[in-house]
């Protein structure tokens, strides 16, 4: 029996109770990345099946001094913000590319978490110090209104790694028109969109052989169990990803094994399972050339170029306002 934290997560709490009430049961994607779920995604990212990673890498690696022109920035001083920030990784070839050209650049990595962004910051001043980097905590777009308050300098607005394939279609029309709103005429905004592809390796990169996708899936019941004083057993859980080449959309499911009840203590309710009913965790989606269009289309945006790894896999669009 699990025993309760003294302090309960309510939003999750909620979130829970009302995704496993649902007639199709599904979970927020977003709390996959607790401290081992942090810690399991970067396994994925290292594993042999999970590209988009690597991809994504060999542009910024390759490309860095193109997309920096591409972005006809005045050339002397800019702010380069990045939403969901990560470890950065990817982010420092461009940085180091600023750097070279010497671009005075203010670098501001914005998370929800204040762990990720402080071990951020702390690495890139020791490695980068050329940049000023400063983390910042918060909302996304309350902070792109400061920015904008505070600094005349241009910005590169920054949302990489396939991040807005967790989002449905129409969430992510929302989300990029309000950067949009936030953006100025010589503002650019970087996109990374995974593309449609061999189907059977999109299928593979969300099965890795080693298991760490499904224990990264399998890590929401745990965290349930574990915060919300849940008591889901896990072997009575199947991780199930699918693909649909038409949608391009990657789902995750969680599929109850046998007919079975979980008790979550926080909320003090019981729910039952159904052999094979599942649960929704995440969608990964992949994007199609038009795909991409509509979603410039539908926030007043421009493309500005799109840059592509050697095989084709992964993009990151450079957008601009549209000019009226
Ligand atoms: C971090 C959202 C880009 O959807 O590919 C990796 C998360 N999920 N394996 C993705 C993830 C399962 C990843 N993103």
């Amino acid at each position: 029996m699990n025993t309760l934290p003294s302090q309960i997560n309510q939003r999750f709490a909620q979130d829970v109770e009302e995704g496993l009430s649902l007639q199709l049961k599904k979970l927020p994607s977003k709390y996959f990345y607790d401290k081992k779920g942090d810690e399991l995604f970067v396994k994925i990212m290292h594993c042999e099946e999970y590209y988009p990673t690597d991809c994504e890498l060999e542009i910024l690696k390759e490309q860095s001094t193109q997309i920096i022109q591409a972005c006809e920035l005045p050339k002397d001083r800019i702010n380069v913000i990045e939403l969901g920030a990560g470890d950065g990784l990817k982010t420092r070839e461009l940085l180091k590319a600023l750097v070279q050209q010497r671009i005075e650049t203010r670098y501001m990595p914005v998370d929800i978490s204040a762990n990720a962004v402080e071990g951020l910051v702390s690495k890139l001043k020791r490695e980068i110090p050329q940049v000023e980097t400063s983390g910042q905590v918060g909302d996304y777009f309350e902070i792109l209104n400061e920015v904008n308050a505070r600094s005349e300098r241009a910005k590169l607005i920054l949302f990489l790694g396939s991040t807005i394939g967790n989002m449905m279609d129409e969430v992510a029309h929302g989300f990029v028109r309000a950067i949009a709103e936030n953006m100025k005429e010589n503002d650019r905004l970087l996109i990374g969109f995974d593309l449609k592809k061999e189907p059977d390796i999109v299928r593979a990169a969300y099965n890795d052989k080693e298991g760490y996708t499904r224990a990264f899936n399998m890590n929401l019941l745990e965290r349930i169990n574990h915060e919300l004083g849940g008591n889901f057993d896990l072997n009575k859980f199947k991780h199930y990803p699918v693909y649909n080449p038409q949608t391009g959309t990657a789902k995750s499911y969680l599929i109850s094994l046998c007919d079975q009840e979980v008790y979550i203590e926080a909320l003090q309710k019981t729910f039952s399972f159904e052999a094979w009913e599942s649960i929704h965790t995440e969608i990964s989606q992949k994007y199609s050339k038009s795909g991409i269009e509509a979603i410039a289309k539908a926030s007043g945006l421009q493309i500005e170029q799109t840059f592509l790894d050697q095989r084709a896999y992964f993009a990151d669009v450079l957008f601009k306002k549209l000019s009226t």
